[in-house]
């Protein structure tokens, strides 16, 4: 009886801290040999149009596949990720997966859920652990390449890049949220492709966490304090889009005065390609829902599965964004 109250009130303060960070329940009752699998997923939050599209797809094949979703949004705290993990395993739910608001602080918690016998599937974004075993596999991008994409551009069209024509392409950098995979990868790789021309400089690079009204305003901050901006380097469309606002008040065409290149090739994002405002866009595809449904199966029904499943992906530039629009899913 005691054991049964105290069982009760922890999921009960489980379930409270889920609904202070934002969840949604499927409903049916999980850690029951049913035969049906419950998952648990922690999300990020709602940052940007990628996100909202990882969002959807996450919810739509979960129905799809008959899987009861139990979902929460962290709002970009890993606190609150933490918090949602812990009650997915207080609630006994088949299988964990999470997209990593940050790289590292995971161990602790990831080892609660594999002492509970709950396997975990990371999307998205991965952590920066050293006990692999910690989860059975990551599903999701290499932020390094695409950011090396994004700085093979620059090298490509190091001509056309350098707007004012004085032999220098001086490069500003919008990063993603610090800490996070894609804002530390996605750097690299930047650096990483445009060693090849020592004309390429970032001179200033900031973090404007993912969100356009981050990338409005450290945007602004740039334009008052940089001499000369050839290109942004924009780490996600949001913040490249935000960034536009601020470039067209201050007078200056964006994709002309500045060539912009950024990541996602989200709908408003490749708009603004097709529009000849931005210039270059690296595609990060959100649509990981079927996947992840698939695996949690698999790996729920005890089967091996690939440690690292990468997500095919493009690129676009003007011409191809104009094409593409019409029948773009997200
Ligand atoms: O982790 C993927 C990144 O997170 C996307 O590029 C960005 O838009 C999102 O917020």
């Amino acid at each position: 009886m005691k054991k049964t109250l105290i069982a009760t009130t922890a999921i009960s303060v489980g379930a409270l801290m889920l609904s202070a960070c934002g969840s949604s329940d499927g409903g049916s009752a999980s850690g029951k040999d049913d035969g049906k699998i419950t998952m648990g997923f922690a999300q990020v939050g709602a940052e940007s149009g990628w996100r909202t599209a990882n969002t959807k797809s996450i919810q739509d094949s979960a129905k799809e596949a008959g899987i009861t979703l139990k979902f929460s949004d962290a709002q970009q705290k890993q606190e609150n990720q933490i918090k949602a993990i812990r009650s997915y395993i207080q609630q006994k739910v088949d299988v964990i997966a999470f997209s990593p608001v940050v790289e590292t602080g995971w161990d602790t918690v990831l080892l609660e859920a594999k002492r509970a016998h709950i396997p975990v599937i990371l999307t998205d974004r991965a952590v920066d652990s050293k006990d692999t075993s910690l989860y059975k596999t990551f599903l999701g991008s290499d932020f390094v390449v695409e950011g090396k994409k994004a700085g093979q551009w620059v090298v490509d069209n190091a001509k056309d890049a350098d707007t004012n024509g004085d032999g220098k392409i001086d490069v500003v950098q919008l990063e993603g949220t610090t800490g996070a995979a894609p804002a530390i990868d996605r750097g690299e790789g930047f650096a990483d492709a445009t060693k090849a021309n020592p004309a390429i400089k970032v001179v200033a690079s900031q973090t404007g966490d993912f969100t356009r009204d981050g990338g409005k305003k450290v945007m602004e901050t740039f334009l008052k304090t940089q001499k000369h901006i050839d290109v942004l380097f924009a780490q996600n469309d949001d913040m490249g889009l935000g960034a536009l606002e601020a470039i067209e008040a201050a007078g200056l065409k964006p994709g002309q005065d500045i060539k912009i290149i950024t990541v996602d090739a989200v709908h408003d994002g490749m708009q603004a390609l097709a529009d000849g405002k931005f210039n270059f866009i690296v595609e990060c595809s959100p649509l990981l829902g079927p996947q992840l449904m698939d695996l949690a199966k698999k790996v729920v029904a005890g089967q091996e599965v690939e440690p690292r499943i990468l997500t095919e992906e493009t690129t676009f530039d003007q011409a191809q964004a104009k094409e593409a629009l019409p029948t773009r899913k997200y």
